[in-house]
């Protein structure tokens, strides 16, 4: 029985996997190193210094500069990326989202928000959404990112559910190896091939198909 849906937070609620992506090509270029698509979907799911560097490695300048230099760096990438977020408006939820998490809230099942992301509060109150999650866990407070297990277990043990009764959904590849290290169900939220390898349960293509009914069916 379906107890608890924990979701991601970008590229799962809204399109602020974009916004990282658009941000941190900005830095990658300021310091000499391209960034694709293809090498972004390592990045989604992961922390802002964890992702600085995988962009040094993946530029060969792992080791270029100071941990001062580098939290300069993960600094200015934020400040681009919050000021992207300032156009995000309750519109721009993806599709069937809001219908999900009020039908969730009329059933008395938790919403939860597991992100890596420290701008989520900000995020979710631009959106209009904060009222409709039980719990948005702090990054900080779990002491391994995704792909281990840490957010989503944090996300369930505070709402009192156990994982077997808990749907994770994401769009990022080590977000489903998060959730399914969990022990709970996982969908996944984008390209087939990639999320299925991963260990995805499910995947759609987008947001339009997650209905409570879909979920329901996944914990039937
Ligand atoms: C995750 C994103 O949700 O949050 C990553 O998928 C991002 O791309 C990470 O790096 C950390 O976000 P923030 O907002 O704290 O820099
Ligand atoms: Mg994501």
């Amino acid at each position: 029985e379906l107890k608890a849906v924990i979701f991601d937070l970008d590229g799962v609620i809204t399109d602020t996997a974009e916004y990282h992506f658009i941000a941190w090509k900005q830095l990658a270029e300021e310091l000499g190193i391209a960034i694709d698509r293809a090498f972004n979907e390592q990045l989604k799911g992961i922390s802002r210094m964890e992702s600085l560097e995988r962009i040094l490695v993946h530029g060969g300048k792992a080791d270029a500069y100071t941990p001062e230099e580098k939290e300069e760096m993960a600094q200015r990438k934020n400040e681009h990326y919050v000021s992207l977020l300032e156009r995000l408006k309750p519109e721009d939820t993806y599709p069937g989202i809001r219908e999900l998490l009020l039908e969730l809230q009329r059933e008395g099942i938790p919403a939860v928000i597991a992100s890596a992301s420290k701008n989520a509060p900000q995020i979710l109150r631009a959106l209009e959404l904060t009222e409709l999650f039980s719990y948005v866990v702090p990054p900080d407070s779990v002491k391994r990112g995704k792909p281990a297990p840490d957010l989503f277990l944090r996300g369930a043990e505070e709402i009192g559910v156990g994982p077997e009764a808990c749907i994770g959904v994401e769009d990022a590849q080590a977000g489903i190896e998060a959730i399914k290290a969990a022990g709970m169900i996982a969908v996944g939220i984008g390209e087939e091939a990639a999320l299925t390898a991963s260990g995805a349960d499910v995947v759609l293509p987008d947001t339009t198909g997650l209905t409570l009914r879909f979920l329901r069916e996944l914990r039937a």
